[in-house]
């Protein structure tokens, strides 16, 4: 059976219910009337709810995708067919990706929300035509808050920027456990591989790592962790991973997966090493954690399936998933994070463009906490929805909580 874009994003809304009730408090409240918002992001059906929700609140949107592979074309043509300007296209090459960017840009976006910060970095170097319009911006990811740190560092950064990424209520669901089911969800579907007793190398162990890894582990898979911090490497080790370095962990892996926002992770001093029939694959950012010229330059492709390109090297078939790109997202069965992850993270991006809209003004250029207000809101919604209830603090809590009297 196929679905329509459509049906996909009707899908995705089903499940998203803290995302349903803002649309329907901006339905009635238009906070975001006279904006234009601009948006980059891996273009399916959850984010297409994220879009609609915008759009309720008045805002004009339009949006493109934040990585050549990871656009579902039948839920860009779907939003398309409902009045949303989008660009996205799966398969685009570098030239046609920028060329969708500026057709972002060319709208004069007032508020922006951008994935990875290829659209604010656009904006800074080659688009500062647009910039005098632009109120503030909102990141989903670590990749693009490391890049937004870096500008601020350098005092190059001209407008405030939102850190929707670092919020509880997105790194702590979001990269943990939507980075942990997706991309185990993506292999599995793509190879038709068993984890149980397969030796899965996870590199890094931060926020993405630490659910892939934790979730291979409960399938069976036996995990080795590599990491260069020594705090997380120690953390990985008493969770009850063998922690060993990339060179050692190349010769024994089965199946690899890098985790880090760094680059060269899997490189040419490790291909060599690797055994016939391992499967390398990337959840970070962007496609630069293996070393995949290293590849095309010295090693021969025998083989092109759906997500599988195959290298062979000294004999061995070496298999590179999605193009070392986000693997949960740019396979072809990659349909990305569970809905319900989605639903919350997309709740922070709503409710902080509804920040910045109001008071993007008041704040300094720079990266910018999401307010705890919003991140609490949108856990008391989940809880709701959900049928869990909390304790409230005692005044008497309250009260020996701020206290510095009570002792022994
Ligand atoms: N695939 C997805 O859907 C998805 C979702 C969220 C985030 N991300 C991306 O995943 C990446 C990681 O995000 P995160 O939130 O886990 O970041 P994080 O900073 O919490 O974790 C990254 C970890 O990698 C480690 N690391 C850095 N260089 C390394 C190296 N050379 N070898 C081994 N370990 C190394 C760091 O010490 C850190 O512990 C980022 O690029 C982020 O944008 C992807």
């Amino acid at each position: 059976m196929t679905y329509t874009g459509q049906q996909k994003i009707e899908w995705a809304q089903q499940y998203m219910p803290v995302l349903n009730a803002i649309r329907e408090r901006f339905e009635k409240e238009k906070p975001l009337m006279g904006q234009r918002i601009g948006m980059a992001l891996h273009v399916e059906a959850k984010t297409a709810c994220l879009v609609k929700t915008l759009a309720a609140g008045g805002a004009n949107v339009c949006i493109t995708g934040c990585n050549p592979l990871s656009t579902q074309n039948d839920v860009a043509a779907a939003l398309c067919g409902s009045g949303i300007a989008c660009y996205a296209e799966r398969g685009c090459t570098t030239w046609e990706y920028y060329a969708a960017i500026d057709k972002i840009l060319d709208a004069h976006p007032t508020l922006i929300i951008d994935d990875g910060m290829d659209l604010i970095h656009r904006v800074h170097l080659d688009r500062r035509d647009v910039l005098p319009e632009i109120v503030g911006a909102c990141e989903e990811t670590t990749t693009g808050i490391h890049r937004l740190w870096a500008m601020e560092t350098e005092k190059k950064l001209e407008f405030p920027v939102i850190a929707v990424n670092d919020t509880p209520m997105k790194h702590y669901f979001d990269n943990v456990h939507g980075t942990g089911e997706s991309v185990l969800a993506s292999i599995m579907l793509t190879t038709n591989m068993l984890l149980a007793g397969r030796r899965v190398v996870v590199a890094g162990y931060g926020y993405c790592g630490r659910g892939v890894a934790v979730k291979a582990r409960s399938l069976g898979a036996r995990v080795i962790v590599t990491e260069i911090d020594p705090r997380r490497a120690l953390q990985a080790y008493f969770d009850g991973f063998d922690v060993i370095s990339m060179d050692k962990a190349a010769p024994v892996g089965d199946l690899f997966i890098t985790t880090t926002g760094n680059c060269n992770i899997l490189t040419g001093r490790h291909f060599p090493l690797l055994k016939s029939g391992v499967a390398l694959s990337n959840a970070g950012h962007f496609n630069n954690e293996i070393e995949i010229p290293w590849l095309e330059e010295h090693a021969a492709v025998i083989e092109h399936r759906d997500g599988i390109d195959t290298y062979v090297i000294n004999g061995k078939n070496i298999h590179l998933l999605a193009e070392g790109r986000l693997v949960n997202l740019a396979t072809p069965k990659g349909m990305g994070h569970p809905i319900e992850v989605m639903d919350l993270s997309f709740a922070v991006q709503a409710l902080s463009a509804e920040y910045v809209a109001k008071h993007g003004c008041e704040l300094k250029p720079g990266v910018h906490d999401v307010p705890s207000e919003i991140d609490e809101y949108i856990a008391r919604l989940k809880l709701d929805a959900v049928g869990a209830s909390i304790d409230e603090l005692s005044a008497e809590q309250k009260e020996y909580m701020c206290s510095w009297n009570h002792g022994t």
